[in-house]
C-alpha cells in the first residue's frame, strides 16, 4: 500500500487548539489546567518535568504491582491520611478500582443491592462478575430534576427482605455533588453481614473540613474508591482506593493488580503523591476557602432571575437529610430557557463546565478557580442573552412519574451474551425484552436495563420523555431493541 506523507495528527491539533482557549476550568481535573502544581517548589518543579517524568518502573524505583520502596511509603502515607486498614494508588481510573472491589468481595451468582443511579463501571462489574442484582429506586427532586437520594426506611426494609444478599453498593456523592447520611445504612448492613462498598469517584476531598461532607471511609464503608483526578490536584486517571479492616487485603490486591496496567507512569504516581501531601498540608485550608468564595459568588448568581444554583437550604426543606458539596454548582435553568444552548454560551465565552444534563449544567470548583474565575463566571452569566435561548417544548415537572424497577427476564450477564436481537417501533415494544440500556438524559437512571421487562409503567415513561424532548439513550428515531425470541 503506497503511503503518502502527508501531516496529520487530529487528537494533537485539537488539543492544541483546546490549550489555546484559556478556557476557566470548572470541570475536571481538579488540578485546574496546571495551577494545583504551582502551590509549593515541588509542585512546579514536577509541572516543568512532565514529559522526563514520563518513566515507568526502572532500576532503582519501586513497582507498583510490589511496592516495596517509595510507593510503599508513599500509600502508606495516604492511609494514614483517609484512615483505614491499607490504601492503594490506581492509574486506571476509578474505573479499575470499582471492578477490583466488587470482584475481591462477591463470587459468581452473588446476590447485591445497587443503586440503579450508579456508574456505568458498576453495571459492567455486574455483567463480568455475573451477579445477581437487586436494584434501589432514587428519589428525583421534582424542582430540579435530579436524583437526590435513596429512600432510608425502603433500603433498611430490602435489606430485611434479602437477608442473603452478600453486600450493598452506594455512590456518595452522586454526579451532581449530593450526599446521604450513609451511616445508617452501612451500621444496618454490617449487622446483617453484608459488605458495603461505595464508589465515592466524586468525593476524593470530602472530610478535609467542615464545610464539606464527611469522608466515606470515617462512615465505615469496607471499600471506598475515590477519583484523585476529579477533585483534587492529580492527573486525569489517577484515583485511591482504600480499604478498612476485616478486607481479605491479599484477595483484594490480586483484583487491583488485575485491573491496572504493568507500565504505570511515574507521573501519575508523582500526581497521587503530591496531591496527597497537598491535602495533608493544605486541603482543610484551602477547601475552606474554596467553599467561602463559591458561597459568596452563588448568592450573587442566584439573583438572576434565570438560573438557580442549588444550594443546601433547598435540600435541607425535604428534610431528606441530604446535603450538596458545596464546592460544586448545580445551575438549574428554569424550564423556559434551554440549558445545552447556555452550557454553549458559556463555551463561547471561555467557560469550561463539567457537565450538562438538559436542564441542570454542573460545574467542579476547586481551590484553583481564585476569584477572577468566579467573577468571570458571573459576568458571563449576566451578559447572558438568555432570551435567544428561550424554547417551546420544556419538561413539564408536575407529570414526573415515579420510578420503578421493571422484571428482569434475563440476569445482566445472561442478556449479555445473546445476539438476537430485532428493531421494533416504540409503539410495538409492549411485553418484550429489552435488548438495550433505555436511559433518559436528565437524570440519567436507566428506564430498563438489557433483559428486563417492558411494561405498560416503562412504556408510559419512554413515552413521557419523548414528549418531553429530552434525549433517550437507547430509543433511535422511536425505535428500540429487543430480544427476538422472547
Ligand atoms: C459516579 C462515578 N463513578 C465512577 C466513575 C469512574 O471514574 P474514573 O473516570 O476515575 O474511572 C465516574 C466517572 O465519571 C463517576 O462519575
Amino acid at each position: 500500500m503506497e503511503r503518502k506523507n502527508i501531516l496529520s495528527t487530529p487528537i494533537v491539533d485539537a488539543i492544541n487548539k483546546y490549550i489555546e482557549e484559556n478556557n476557566i476550568p470548572f470541570s475536571m481535573p481538579g488540578h485546574k489546567a496546571g495551577k494545583g502544581f504551582f502551590y509549593t517548589d515541588d509542585g512546579k518543579k514536577l509541572f516543568s518535568n512532565i514529559i522526563n517524568g514520563d518513566i515507568t518502573e526502572v532500576e532503582g524505583l519501586d513497582n507498583l504491582h510490589k511496592p516495596e520502596g517509595i510507593i510503599k511509603e508513599s500509600q502508606e502515607l495516604l492511609c494514614k491520611l483517609y484512615g483505614g486498614a491499607k490504601a492503594y494508588y490506581l492509574v486506571n481510573g476509578s474505573t479499575s478500582g470499582i471492578l477490583a472491589m466488587i470482584f475481591s468481595t462477591f463470587n459468581e451468582g452473588d446476590k447485591i443491592i445497587v443503586e440503579r443511579n450508579c456508574h456505568r463501571s458498576i453495571f459492567n462489574a455486574i455483567i463480568l462478575r455475573k451477579l445477581v442484582p437487586i436494584y434501589l429506586k432514587s428519589e428525583i427532586d421534582e424542582r430540579f430534576n435530579i436524583p437526590i437520594c435513596i429512600n432510608e426506611d425502603y433500603i433498611l426494609d430490602v435489606i430485611n427482605e434479602n437477608k442473603d444478599v452478600k453486600g450493598i453498593i452506594l455512590t456518595y456523592p452522586n454526579y451532581y455533588g449530593i450526599c446521604q447520611n450513609i451511616s445508617k445504612i452501612i451500621l444496618k448492613a454490617k449487622e446483617n453481614n453484608m459488605k458495603v462498598l461505595v464508589d465515592s469517584a466524586h468525593g476524593a476531598h470530602f472530610g478535609f473540613c467542615d464545610s464539606l461532607p464527611q469522608n466515606a471511609v470515617e462512615l465505615g464503608a469496607d471499600i471506598v474508591v475515590m477519583s484523585a483526578h476529579k477533585t483534587l490536584p492529580s492527573f486525569t486517571q489517577t484515583s485511591f482506593l482504600v480499604a478498612n479492616k476485616n478486607i481479605d487485603i491479599e484477595n483484594l490486591e490480586f483484583y487491583i493488580s488485575a485491573f491496572m496496567t504493568t507500565s504505570p507512569s511515574y507521573m501519575f504516581l508523582c500526581s497521587m503523591d503530591y496531591a496527597r501531601n497537598f491535602m495533608e498540608l493544605y486541603g482543610k485550608k484551602e477547601f475552606e476557602k474554596c467553599t467561602k468564595l463559591a458561597r459568596k459568588y452563588r448568592k450573587i448568581i442566584n439573583e438572576l432571575s434565570y438560573i438557580h444554583v442549588i444550594t443546601p437550604e433547598d435540600l435541607k426543606e425535604k428534610n431528606l437529610g441530604i446535603y450538596i458539596d458545596e464546592s460544586r454548582y448545580v445551575i438549574n435553568v428554569k424550564k423556559q430557557y434551554s440549558a445545552p444552548l447556555l452550557l454553549k454560551y458559556l463555551k463561547k465565552n471561555n467557560i469550561q463546565c463539567e457537565m450538562c444534563d438538559g436542564i441542570n449544567i454542573v460545574l467542579i470548583l476547586s481551590p484553583f478557580n481564585n476569584e477572577m474565575d468566579f467573577s468571570k463566571l458571573y459576568e458571563v452569566l449576566k451578559d447572558c442573552p438568555i432570551h435567544e435561548f428561550e424554547i417551546e417544548n420544556s419538561l413539564n415537572i408536575n407529570d414526573i412519574i415515579e420510578q420503578k424497577i421493571p422484571q428482569s427476564k434475563l440476569l445482566p450477564f445472561e442478556a449479555q451474551k445473546i445476539k438476537d436481537i430485532e428493531i421494533v417501533s416504540v409503539d410495538n415494544c409492549i411485553n418484550r425484552v429489552c435488548a438495550e440500556n433505555i436511559t433518559p438524559y436528565p437524570p440519567g437512571i436507566p428506564i430498563l436495563i438489557k433483559g428486563e421487562l417492558i411494561d405498560e409503567h416503562a412504556l408510559s415513561l419512554i413515552k413521557y420523555y419523548l414528549k418531553s424532548n429530552i434525549s433517550i439513550l437507547g430509543v433511535d428515531n422511536l425505535k428500540i431493541k429487543v430480544f427476538t425470541k422472547m
